[in-house]
């Protein structure tokens, strides 16, 4: 695995609507799915998914309609995954910005809207350790039921050249969307129509873009915390009611996090209390805060990637944790292969997600 650092992050978290938690004003909008209607277990364990090309970057679990959402890396495309029946039901192309050189890397859905939000950026920031962090840069709002684009909004005139890597995506209740730029370690703010953007999270002066700043955004569903995993191995808390974000270290007790960070996740079935790190070389970190405030955290311990399954040797990188069904929990695995001359990603057919279900629970039940 020479050049882990291709592989970019990953995903948001959802997680389920908070038991007892109460902090909400007449106008915050209310989660959808999860609450009354469950989606059924999977009690699958470990599988490989057959599709060609699929590349998975990042991936989250949809509540509402019970679908695995996919972004694809290398085609920059977005799959829709029902785990229970093993059918890929949709895979979305984008014009303009699938089956370029650009990547789709975030994607995830706003628990409050039930609109997917998928980021496309550019391979640069990846290929050059972010010496160069120009190219494309969008947020698209994807409706699931009317099957099309929403909006999409070019985060060009905001970020310019400055600053890039954009690479995971989460939401608050008040409809705003928070994009995370690794390089150095941005978060832009983007209103309910995508209109007015912020530089919500910016290190004045900025620093070299060849810092590796923030991988992955987490927001505990139905608060205004939100967790974000730092390239320098640690974990920080911003407060979402905040006109400008100002990340709060969370002190962990046991090890610091690892380095080669990617994708943050709080799985619904834990409802904001457990935090899964994906390393890239290493496997899934797992943390907890049982108070759900993310004041401080305990490191219980990391779960290592899977040499095989189901016979498959893995070889890819760890680049996101992802719940499928009301229990199950999967490792997501990034891979990079040489191009097929003529098209954007390698030959592959064959990608397993590692069940990680009772690795979590045992680290849990141990801590
Ligand atoms: C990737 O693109 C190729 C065409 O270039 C297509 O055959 C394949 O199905 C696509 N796969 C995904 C997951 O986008
Ligand atoms: C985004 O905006 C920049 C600057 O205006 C432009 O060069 C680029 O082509 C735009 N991208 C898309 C996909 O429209
Ligand atoms: C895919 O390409 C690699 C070389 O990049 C080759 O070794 C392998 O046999 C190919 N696999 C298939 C299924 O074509």
């Amino acid at each position: 695995m020479v050049r882990l650092g291709f592989v970019c992050g990953l995903l948001a978290a959802l997680s389920s609507a908070v038991q007892g938690y109460r902090d909400t004003e007449a106008s915050d909008l209310t989660p959808r799915g999860g609450g009354k209607k469950v989606c059924p277990p999977l009690n699958r364990g470990g599988f490989i998914v057959n599709y060609f090309q699929l590349y998975p970057e990042n991936a989250d679990w949809d509540e509402e309609n019970c679908l695995l959402w996919i972004g694809c890396l290398w085609n920059a495309t977005v799959g829709v995954y029902d785990p229970y029946r093993d059918r890929m039901l949709d895979v979305l192309f984008f014009p303009g910005i699938s089956l370029t050189l650009a990547h789709i890397g975030g994607v995830a859905r706003d628990p409050y809207s039930g609109l997917i939000s998928i980021l496309s950026n550019s391979g640069n920031p990846w290929a050059t350790g972010g010496a160069d962090v120009t190219g494309e840069r969008q947020l698209m709002k994807y409706d699931p039921k009317k099957k099309k684009v929403l909006w999409a909004r070019n985060m060009t005139d905001i970020s310019r050249d400055r600053y890039g890597g954009f690479q995971d995506v989460e939401h608050d209740k008040r409809g705003n969307t928070y994009i995370v730029g690794t390089h150095p370690g941005v978060i832009i703010r983007v209103d309910k129509d995508g209109r007015k953007l912020t530089e919500w999270y910016l290190h004045r002066p900025l620093s070299p873009t060849t810092r590796k700043g923030y991988s992955g955004l987490a927001v505990v569903k139905g608060s205004d915390i939100m967790l974000a995993s730092d390239g320098d191995g640690k974990l920080y808390r911003f407060d979402l009611r905040e006109e400008r974000g100002r990340p709060v270290n969370v002190p962990l007790l046991g090890e610091g996090l690892r380095l080669n960070l990617d994708a943050i996740y709080l799985p619904p079935k834990y409802g904001g209390s457990v935090l899964l790190v994906a390393d890239l070389l290493e496997g899934i970190q797992v943390l907890r805060s049982k108070d759900r405030t993310w004041r401080k955290a305990e490191n219980l311990g990391t779960i290592s990637k899977p040499p095989t399954l189901n016979g498959l040797v893995i070889d890819g990188a760890v680049v996101a944790p992802v719940q499928m069904g009301s229990n199950s929990l999967y490792m997501v695995i990034g891979n990079i292969d040489p191009f097929i001359p003529g098209m954007v990603a390698g030959n592959r057919t064959l990608f397993p997600f590692p069940d990680i279900t009772n690795a979590v629970e045992g680290l849990l039940r141990r801590g």
